[in-house]
């Protein structure tokens, strides 16, 4: 009895969340823009005619309190002065049968005097970018590349994420189709819808893919004595673009003294020898690159 009566409750709680409290990006949704007087369309969406009736999250429009906004118009819906009330899934029935559904949204308010919510980064000059949504309190977030995205068309490839990290952001990969080898001039365009209680907060961010490059740290740090000084041979890092005399790195060695245990930095591979340890970064030496990591510290003993 209890378990039954636990799965009812269940039920009934999940039911109620799925109308009021959307945890994804609904399939079809319109967005109202915040303080704007201009009256938002929903059309019903069939094939086929006759007259039909809409409802507002699942209650025929007449016993809606909030009816004296909405104006029907055969197959079309008409809500004006949007505000909070008004949003939420309006779906279009004939008899029994729900012809189609959409979701009324609210333009988020944008926060953006800390910069833009959107991150970017691209180990290389290779077709995939990973992108992250910095900002919290999304239930979902989506990235999408190109002007279509920017534009909200239909034909915008959405890459859609409700897998919150545990900072309260969102990550994802992203493919461009640009050339690595030629000389870069069109700007990427990323945009991001972030969804949460009925409304949605849009963001686009345009970057060249050489602003956002940052190589993973060196790999294979090996050193030789030569005469008096130390050669420092670096790999470059198994993402980095091929071939490597065509994307050149440069790096920097950070290394300790042995009599003083004071650090010092070298863009020669050629250092003292009287050193304790030392690690790496690199970073691209044609467009100067957001340096990489530093690699962990080596201890060097010969
Ligand atoms: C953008 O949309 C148009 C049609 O709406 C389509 O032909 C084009 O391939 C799309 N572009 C991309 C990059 O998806
Ligand atoms: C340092 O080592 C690299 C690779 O082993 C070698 O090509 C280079 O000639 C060496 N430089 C000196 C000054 O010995």
């Amino acid at each position: 009895m209890r378990t039954l009566t636990l799965q009812i409750f269940g039920l009934l709680f999940i039911s109620l969340n799925r109308a009021h409290g959307l945890n994804q990006f609904p399939e079809n949704f319109v967005v109202a823009k915040r303080n704007n007087e201009n009256p938002v369309t929903l059309t019903c969406d069939t094939e086929t005619d006759g007259a039909v009736t809409w409802k507002f999250h699942g209650e025929v429009m007449e016993d809606v309190v909030l009816q004296a906004n909405v104006q029907q118009d055969g197959r079309t819906l008409t809500v004006s002065d949007v505000d909070t009330p008004m949003l939420g899934q309006y779906s279009c029935w004939r008899g029994g049968e729900m012809l189609s559904s959409t979701y009324l949204l609210l333009e988020a308010e944008e926060e953006d005097e800390l910069g833009s919510p959107i991150l970017c980064r691209a180990k290389s000059y290779d077709c995939r970018f990973m992108c992250k949504w910095i900002n919290s309190g999304y239930k979902a977030v989506r990235l999408g590349l190109g002007q279509n995205c920017t534009e909200g068309g239909r034909s915008c490839h959405w890459v859609s994420s409700s897998d919150e990290l545990p900072d309260g952001g969102f990550q994802f990969e992203l493919s461009h189709s640009l050339s690595p080898f030629a000389e870069e001039s069109t700007m990427l365009e990323v945009t991001a819808e972030a969804f949460t209680d009925l409304s949605i907060l849009r963001a686009t961010k345009r970057f060249y893919l050489r602003d956002i490059v940052q190589p993973d740290s060196p790999q294979n740090v090996r050193c030789q004595k030569v005469e008096q000084a130390l050669n420092v041979t670096i790999d470059p890092p198994s993402s980095w673009s091929v071939p490597h005399s065509f994307f050149g790195l440069e790096h920097e060695i950070e290394y300790m003294l042995k009599d003083n245990g004071k650090t010092e930095r070298s863009s020669s591979a050629l250092i003292t020898k009287r050193i304790s340890k030392l690690r790496v970064r690199c970073r691209d030496s044609l467009v100067l690159s957001t340096w990489s990591q530093w690699t962990p510290w080596k201890n060097v003993t010969y």
